[in-house]
């Protein structure tokens, strides 16, 4: 129906900020989420958010949300993300990460005018230092980077077979309030909000691409709105500046008004750690129009306000 948005995954992180951006625009949004990870808290009360509780490893569920509500536009975001999730138990990542994009692929097929899927930067070649486009080679080091680039086969297939028009928008480190996931941003505050100056971290040398989740919902949306010739696009999603983790726990610091010192400790050190990563968002600009509005600085202090301070009083 038109005006009818789907956002699989939508209470989480990511989700519920663009169900938020879907709501601010005007769409009737529904949200399909297992509560696995998303929170019904971070979602509007409206007449015009409608939750359903739902597994995408449900394929009559799935359907069934897509017949009842005809959604022309559906982002799809629902999978495990955490890293070290994957790592301890890929089937369970492969479940979700693939075969539930297929149950969404087949739930969609001839019925929804777009279909947007959600990706990752991290499947670009992790030798490559330069700003990471499009076209860039594509080399992933984990389970979850398999089952991401195995998903985007599968959507790539969807679209060959003429089942659908679909978009892979690959997000960059998302950052900002209603994380779900014990990333490193978490991490930090978490340390900081128990009053622990001195914080512990494994490699401090990363840069990474940082981008507040808003700006992410915003991107996705945009793609929504943007007018496309190919059935099948893709799009970087980041804000094409990278910081190391060092400034990123320098900006935290500011953020709650302490000077902390750094610790890198050898349980936290991954093995392995790309050297950086960074996006190229020059197709975002000029196709979506979009830029990101947010910058580090912003999404950090917006964690400590609207997070840590309500943790630190309870
Ligand atoms: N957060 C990032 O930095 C980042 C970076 C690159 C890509 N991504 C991708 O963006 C998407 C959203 O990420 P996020 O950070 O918001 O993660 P998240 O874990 O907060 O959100 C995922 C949502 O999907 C739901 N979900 C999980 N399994 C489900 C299932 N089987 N059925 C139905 N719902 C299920 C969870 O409850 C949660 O609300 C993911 O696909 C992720 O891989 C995120």
């Amino acid at each position: 129906m038109k005006n009818n948005y789907l956002v699989i995954g939508g209470a989480g992180f990511i989700g519920s900020h663009l169900t938020d951006v879907c709501y601010a625009n005007g769409k009737n949004v529904i949200v399909y989420d297992n509560f696995s990870l998303g929170k019904m808290e971070y979602l509007k009360q409206s007449p015009n958010v409608t939750v359903v509780k739902g597994d995408i490893l449900d394929p009559k569920a799935l359907a069934d949300c897509i017949d009842k509500y005809q959604p022309e536009v559906v982002f799809h975001l629902a999978a495990i993300h955490f890293i070290p999730a994957c790592e301890n138990d890929p089937a369970n990542a492969l479940r979700i990460n693939v075969e539930g994009t297929q149950n969404v692929l087949n739930a969609t097929a001839g019925k929804t005018p777009k279909l947007i899927f959600t990706s990752t930067g991290a499947i670009y070649d992790p030798e490559i230092t330069s700003a990471l486009n499009e076209n860039s080679n594509i080399r992933t080091g984990d389970i979850y980077g398999i089952t991401k680039l195995t998903a985007e086969e599968l959507v790539k297939y969807h679209v060959k077979k003429e089942r659908g028009h679909a978009i892979i928008a690959r997000l960059f480190n998302a950052v900002g309030p209603r994380e779900t996931n014990p990333h490193l941003v978490p991490a930090i505050m978490d340390q900081l909000a128990e009053g622990n100056w001195n914080v512990e971290l494994g490699n401090l040398y990363p840069k990474r691409d940082y981008i507040h989740a808003r700006d992410i919902a915003e991107g996705l949306f945009a793609i929504s709105q943007t007018e496309l010739s190919t059935e099948l696009e893709i799009f970087n999603i980041g804000s094409g500046t990278e910081y190391t983790v060092e400034e990123l726990v320098s900006l935290c610091g500011e953020a709650s008004g302490s000077p902390i010192t750094i610790e890198s400790v050898e349980s936290r050190r991954r093995k392995y750690d790309r050297p950086n990563q960074l996006a190229d968002i020059s197709k975002m600009k000029s196709i979506c129009n979009w830029s990101p509005q947010r910058n580090l600085r912003i999404a950090l202090e917006e964690v400590w306000q609207t997070e840590m301070v309500e943790k630190i009083k309870r």
